[in-house]
């Protein structure tokens, strides 16, 4: 019988904001598949788990998802990944793919669960912490009251789209802000923003920062900017 393959979204950097649910699965599972950019590399997910799991006797196999722009690359990387997985799920093992965050927010576990599940295998998932929800619990912020909306988008879309998203919503979670933060603040200063925003860089990472923007600071690639329309009110 094939094995079960579980997306298991892990939080944002605190090791004891993993879910009860997501230890169980990661005690119970023989393969831990990690996600990394290139071989060898450090991965985030995993240093996140080994405190709380003991991954000393399971089997590690890496999946490589280099930071590819062009559409043929990444869609091979994401069917070597799943050829990778489904070999061992077809030796009877069941896998545990773990992803920073939550499961279902930019993370490129979907669209390995997606090949895997239309391939006829079991797949479960279980979510986890968003960076942005465990980010605004350490700003002491709320990301939406009342009747406000919210809206979460990329930063990498553009000016044209960060615009059109403070338009239209009266809060808004901007994530992969890291290299965009020049511009980003640019736009909030130019509409009188600057003071409702609030950045989440590595948050519960070391090197965490959470404050106003501060634009004599680099901000690295876990960086999320929440901005409330209204005020940071208490
Ligand atoms: C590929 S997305 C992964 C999102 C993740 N699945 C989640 O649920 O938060 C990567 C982006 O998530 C955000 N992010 C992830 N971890 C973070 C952290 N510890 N602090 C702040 N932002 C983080 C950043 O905006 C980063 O560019």
């Amino acid at each position: 019988m094939s094995g079960i393959l579980y997306g298991v979204g892990v939080g944002p950097g605190d090791p004891k904001l993993l879910t009860l649910k997501a230890k169980e699965v990661l005690e119970g599972v023989s393969v831990i598949a990690v996600p990394v950019k290139k071989s060898g590399e450090e991965s985030t997910a995993l240093n996140i788990i080994k405190p709380v799991v003991n991954v000393a006797h399971k089997e590690l196999v890496e999946l490589e998802f280099p930071m590819e722009h062009s559409h043929t690359a990444m869609e091979n990387s994401h069917s070597a990944a799943a050829a990778r997985l489904r070999g061992l799920l077809d030796e009877g093992k069941d896998v545990a793919l773990i992803t920073l965050g939550d499961v279902s927010i930019y993370s490129t576990c979907t669209y390995v669960l997606k090949k895997i599940r239309a391939a006829g295998y079991e797949t479960q998932i279980i979510p986890g912490i968003p960076s942005f929800c465990a980010g605004a619990a350490l700003a002491g912020i709320s990301l939406a009251e009342g009747h406000e909306n919210l809206a979460v988008i990329s930063s990498i879309r553009g000016q044209a789209a960060v615009e059109k998203v403070l338009d239209d919503f009266d809060n808004v979670v901007m994530m992969k802000a890291g290299r965009q933060m020049p511009m980003i603040t640019g736009v909030l200063e130019s509409r009188e923003l600057l003071e409702s925003a609030t950045v989440l860089s590595n948050a519960g990472m070391p090197g965490q920062y959470i404050g106003p923007p501060d634009t004599s600071r680099d901000y690295g690639y876990f960086t999320t900017l929440v901005v409330k329309k209204g005020g940071k009110k208490e």
